[in-house]
């Protein structure tokens, strides 16, 4: 039997021991916990494992709330205290700082903290008909796997829609095409939920009938996608409307399509936004980029709070989108939009857009080391970088500090993501 001494968690969630001089990454295990375990993949410096037994339990391991949890790879975080989940999210963010950009944050901020379950408004489920696991699946997939995980509830989605995935599976089993539609992706804004099912064969009237009749029935508004994210369009109610969410801080409302990009945790994002808006500490008449601007989540607060905004999107799509939330709050004469692929950009486009006062950055995972090697003498005094990925937050924060003459004032994470190890956070530079 193989048996560790757990020394802390990686960035994955995954307990991390060293064995005869080996690294050991230990899926399902705790700092300061003995478990014995089984490796399933070796190599030479390090091995991935999963845990078999817990020998000596963390005080701070709790029983996971799901019974899919260890199968689904949606969570990989339930048998840690959402509290303990929210400080190794502090500790990544930390380590990421100081192994990949020797710097540490003048301050850091208290963790944003939203509730720990039903958070999850965007999912992309997996259809597939598997018959001898009884028919048609709808779920994530499994762990390490292509393979869609058998499940009847989930405990981050929200409640009312956690309830129809058992219906989802009757109603894709009813349908003509059963293996003709691979996927169905959730929104649930302040809106009605919106359900896009992707569809590679037509439906037929009677499986339209059916359709409606589930819209009907559980209050949600179904969509039909037949190619890309942009070919998605409201199939039932024919006069549902767009879904749409709101910022109360700021009275704005965002319209969006179901496909299009949203902050999964809308309590999180309203905290978010909030705390972007005062760090940046926005004043009437300043002039602010939104880089990587999306819909214009923080693009509108920034408007409200009275500053001239430029907002920066590669998606065409979404700046028409952005645009047209800009002229329903009644922002668009404070606010310039602009579609530009930001990991090409250059000092000369930047400067063409003109002086920031202050920027936000909001990128992707890939982060925006492109934009920051861009700055000039010119370039705005004080920047807040949001971002999904720690890593080239800290990748981007070495150039800011080292090359660009700015200060790393503080940072802080926001558990956007409870139950999995994805970490959020928010860094202020200022020079
Ligand atoms: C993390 S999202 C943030 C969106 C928005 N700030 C929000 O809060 O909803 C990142 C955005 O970057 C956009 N994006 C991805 N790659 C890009 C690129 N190369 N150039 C410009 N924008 C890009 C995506 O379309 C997406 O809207």
């Amino acid at each position: 039997m193989n048996i560790a001494d757990i020394e802390s968690l990686d960035h994955e969630g995954r307990g991390v021991a060293h064995v005869s001089g080996k690294a050991i990454f230990i899926e399902g295990a705790l700092p300061g916990e003995r478990v014995s375990y089984t490796a399933f993949r070796r190599k030479p410096t390090f091995e991935n494992a999963h845990a078999d037994a817990i020998l000596k339990a963390s005080s701070q391991r709790v029983a996971p709330r799901c019974p899919h949890f260890g199968v689904c790879g949606g969570c990989s975080m339930q048998h840690l205290d959402p509290r303990a989940q929210a400080a190794a999210k502090q500790r990544v963010l930390e380590d990421a700082f100081w192994h990949i950009a020797r710097l540490r944050p003048e301050s850091i901020l208290p963790p944003i903290i939203g509730p720990s379950w039903g958070y999850r408004r965007r999912a992309r489920l997996t259809v597939r008909k598997v018959e001898k696991k009884g028919g048609v699946l709808v779920g994530f997939h499994e762990k390490r796997s292509s393979y869609v995980a058998v499940m009847d509830s989930c405990a981050i989605l929200p409640p009312p829609i956690s309830a129809l995935l058992p219906e989802l599976k009757r109603l894709v089993a009813s349908l003509s095409i059963p293996d003709r539609l691979p996927q169905i992706e959730l929104a649930v804004g302040d809106t009605p939920a919106a359900l896009v099912f992707r569809i590679l064969e037509p439906l037929t009237p009677a499986d339209e009938d059916v359709l409606r009749a589930f819209a009907d029935r559980h209050g949600v508004h179904v969509w039909l996608q037949t190619g890309g994210p942009d070919s998605a369009a409201l199939f039932h109610p024919a006069d549902g409307g767009w879904p749409a969410y709101r910022l109360p801080d700021f009275d704005v409302t965002l319209r969006f399509r179901p496909t299009d990009f949203t902050q999964v945790n809308h309590d999180v994002n309203r905290v978010l936004v909030r705390r972007a808006m005062g760090l940046l500490g926005v004043r009437p008449g300043e002039k602010i980029a939104d880089m990587f601007c999306g819909l214009g989540n923080f693009t509108l607060p920034l408007a409200r709070l009275g500053a001239h905004v430029v907002g920066v999107e590669g998606s065409a799509p979404l700046i028409a989108r952005a645009k047209e939330n800009a002229v329903l709050n009644g922002l668009a004469d404070r606010i310039d939009y602009r579609v530009a692929n930001l990991f090409e950009v250059t000092p000369e486009a930047l400067a063409a857009w003109g002086r920031f006062d202050k920027m936000l950055i909001d990128p992707p995972r890939e982060g925006a080391v492109e934009l920051v090697k861009s700055f000039d003498e010119g370039a705005p005094s004080r920047i807040v970088y949001v971002s999904c990925n720690p890593a080239t937050l800290a990748r981007d924060a070495a150039v800011l500090v080292h090359e660009k003459n700015y200060r790393l004032r503080a940072a802080g994470i926001a558990n956007m993501f409870p139950q999995t190890s994805h970490v959020e956070s928010i860094a202020l530079f200022e020079r």
